[in-house]
């Protein structure tokens, strides 16, 4: 392993070198809005943690990841970037991000699945990195199924609710190889990214996708969770009449105190008009919801995997199929002439349709993962190959940093109330 100077990534594996320039313009633009990463770049280059390491990392490859792996590669790393989508890579940044040598890039938009997997393991590279940053999981379980090349590596940061999920599973049953960082269940970058990011892009995905008028609609949200909520609170800000469903009653009752009716998906299904699906979870839109759907009902997804809406049970329902009726817009047609609308192919909408989070929302939750990698290069050998909370300082600092950068200023606890709280003995 062997960190310092990217390589120059190999020729067809990114779409168009040619749209380096225009690429390079918005990330530039992106970095405008991203403080956190512009502050960490300078003292990434002053202490340069990754001297020597290579990173692999497997992101949405937005103008927000390039700032991230331009960081990375001024803290001294070689960063290798796949895409963490087959749909979502937009190819100027790609290409932005491979002139140069800058970074070895193996992403183009479009790909199928063979390619996508075929791209994570290059950007793994014959001698495996030293540090991962997973979105999603398919890197870090590419790296297990591979066979066995070099050493594993020191670690590394999970970045999606998902992929944390999946490495959960893996640690449970004793699998996984080296420890990894829940970047993504941090207090701040659930609340940033999850529910402000996903909530504002995933409704701008399903804007720029539809065109329809979202006030006075119907949209049902399933699953009441970070993305949900905040799903639903935009929806609701925009005019939408929004139902919940939930399968946990904690939940669904946070959703009914903030006003939101819960209700069964099956009894949500003739009353949608636009669907949007954020749970984690897989075949939670079925063959049976979408025989009772309206005409003309949009279903979006927000969760990691295209595995919420069964598309294929939608391609069964259906006697013809409309794949392009507007981009990103499929119409399927039942057997008594509704039609169905299915955005970006049943996965992240946010991404495939718009261009994923803002960078203000990307440069706090990068922010948190590039600072939890920094760590974790010196402290590895610490830790047990299992998965590892972001250490709090680490959160609170990167939330301490962006308040600085919005110009909002907080109290701190004085000495009398420090010792207040440390007592049991002082009460009324
Ligand atoms: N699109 C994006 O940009 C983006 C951003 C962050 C996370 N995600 C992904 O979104 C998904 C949700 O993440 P989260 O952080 O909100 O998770 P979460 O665990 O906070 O919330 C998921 C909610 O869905 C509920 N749920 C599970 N199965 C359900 C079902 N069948 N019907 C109704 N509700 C159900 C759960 O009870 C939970 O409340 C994950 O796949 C995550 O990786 C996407």
């Amino acid at each position: 392993m062997s960190g310092g100077r990217s390589r120059p990534t190999p020729d067809g594996y990114i779409a168009d070198p040619g749209l380096a320039e225009v690429g390079d313009r918005r990330i530039q633009y992106s970095e405008r809005s991203m403080p956190l990463l512009t502050a960490l770049s300078r003292r990434f280059a002053a202490e340069r943690p990754f001297d020597g390491m290579t990173v692999a990392a497997c992101l949405h490859v937005t103008p927000e990841t390039a700032v991230l792996a331009r960081l990375l590669r001024a803290g001294g790393a070689r960063v290798a970037l796949a895409a963490s989508n087959p749909l979502s890579t937009q190819d100027d940044v790609a290409a932005a991000l491979a002139a140069g040598g800058g970074v070895e890039v193996f992403a183009r938009a479009g790909v199928d699945r063979r390619t996508y997997y075929e791209h994570i393991a290059l950007a793994l590279g014959a001698e495996g990195p030293d540090l991962v940053i997973d979105d999603g999981g398919d890197l870090v379980n590419t790296l297990h199924e591979l066979p066995r090349r070099g050493r594993p590596p020191l670690g590394g940061c999970e970045g999606t609710t998902t992929g944390v999920l999946r490495l959960r599973r893996m640690a449970a049953e004793g699998a996984l190889a080296f420890p990894m960082i829940a970047a993504s269940d941090t207090p701040a970058k659930r609340l940033v990214d999850n529910t402000r990011g996903t909530g504002q892009s995933v409704i701008d995905g399903l804007l720029r996708a539809s065109g329809v008028l979202l006030a006075g609609k119907t949209v049902v949200v399933a699953g009441f969770g970070t993305c949900g909520t905040g799903i639903a609170e935009c929806a609701r800000g925009l005019g939408a009449r929004v139902l919940i469903t939930e399968v946990d009653p904690v939940r669904a009752l946070d959703a009914v105190l903030r006003g939101f009716r819960v209700l069964t998906l099956a009894d949500a299904a003739p009353l949608g008009e636009v669907f949007i699906t954020a749970t984690g979870s897989a075949e939670v839109i079925t063959a049976e919801h979408m025989a009772a759907m309206r005409d003309g009902a949009i279903l979006a997804n927000a969760g990691h995997f295209d595995v919420e809406i069964d598309v294929r049970a939608l391609h069964a329902l259906a006697v013809a199929v409309d794949p392009d009726v507007r981009q990103h817009v499929e119409a399927f047609e039942l057997p008594d002439g509704r039609r169905l609308l299915l955005l970006a192919e049943g996965r992240v909408v946010n991404l495939v349709a718009a261009g994923g989070h803002p960078p203000e929302v990307m440069d706090l939750a990068f922010g948190i993962e590039a600072l939890a990698l920094a760590w974790l290069a010196g402290n590895a050998d610490k830790l047990s190959p299992d998965v590892h909370p972001v250490p709090p300082d680490i959160d609170a600092e990167a939330a301490r940093l962006v308040l600085a950068a919005l110009g909002a200023e907080i109290d701190s606890l004085t000495a009398a109330q420090r010792a207040y709280l440390a007592s049991w003995r002082l009460g009324s």
